[in-house]
């Protein structure tokens, strides 16, 4: 494999100038220079798939809206990370997220530790744009120590990455299409029958909502370890 020689390119977030290297996203260099951009399925330490859209960026010249998590430097490129057009685009991604699901906070196991609530708080999102259409899914409980509520999923695919690449387990996977897509262990088995599962527990790490979750913990004490990953794969070049 051929790979690409990295160079240093000079570009502008926010109108002002900014190098990076040209294998890095307008993500990890804003992110370098303390510029916040929202993020929700993205997590440092896996692989970005650039799905939730939260992190989108005006590029000038460009009439479309960019993920920043996905998108490389370029060298001359502008990049704006807040203006009206993205702030009313990111409501209208969280609205969506909020309305395929049931996101009651008052009733999730992570209020008060949910990205997608701290998102709309942030924004902020005063009221949902879109109608619900949510359905109800049945939980699966039958681990002895966690539980999957598709209900609270905003398929970010943190789960299954961070088993795919970190655990090196493969045994979470998505089924079904569109609004009934959700996520499944091995071949749509109980949580409990899955051959693949080491039960390491790094899926329920690293969910933002209250998809994933420890049996027998109460809101107060729900504490996701999202900055874990970024230690372990840290620790694997020791
Ligand atoms: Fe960039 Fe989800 S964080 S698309």
């Amino acid at each position: 494999m051929i790979r690409e020689k990295v160079r240093v390119k000079t570009f502008k977030i926010n109108g002002v100038d900014i190098t990076g290297q040209s294998n890095q996203t307008v993500l990890e260099v804003a992110r370098e220079h303390g510029i916040e951009i929202p993020t929700l399925c993205y997590l440092e330490g896996l692989s970005c798939v650039g799905s939730c859209r939260m992190c989108i960026v005006e590029i000038k010249g460009s009439h479309e809206l960019i993920p920043a998590c996905t998108a490389k430097i370029k060298e001359g490129m502008e990049v704006i990370t807040n203006s009206p057009k993205i702030e009313a685009n990111r409501k209208m991604i969280l609205s969506m997220l909020f309305s395929e699901r049931s996101h009651t906070c008052s009733t999730c196991v992570a209020n008060g530790d949910c990205e997608l609530q701290s998102k709309s708080v942030e924004l902020p999102l005063e009221h949902i744009q879109v109608p619900y259409l949510n359905q109800r899914f049945e939980i699966d409980a039958s681990h002895k120590n966690f539980v999957n509520d598709p209900n609270r999923c905003i398929l970010c695919t943190r789960c299954i990455r961070v088993c795919d690449e970190i655990e090196g387990a493969y045994a979470i996977g998505l089924a079904g299409r569109g609004l009934s897509t959700r996520i499944i262990h091995d071949m749509d088995e109980p949580w409990a029958d899955s051959k693949s599962c080491t039960s390491c527990g790094k899926c329920v790490y690293v969910c933002p909502t209250g998809a994933l979750y420890e049996k027998d913990v109460t809101e107060e004490e729900v504490f996701k370890k999202r900055g874990i990953i970024l230690e372990l794969v840290k620790n694997r070049g020791k």
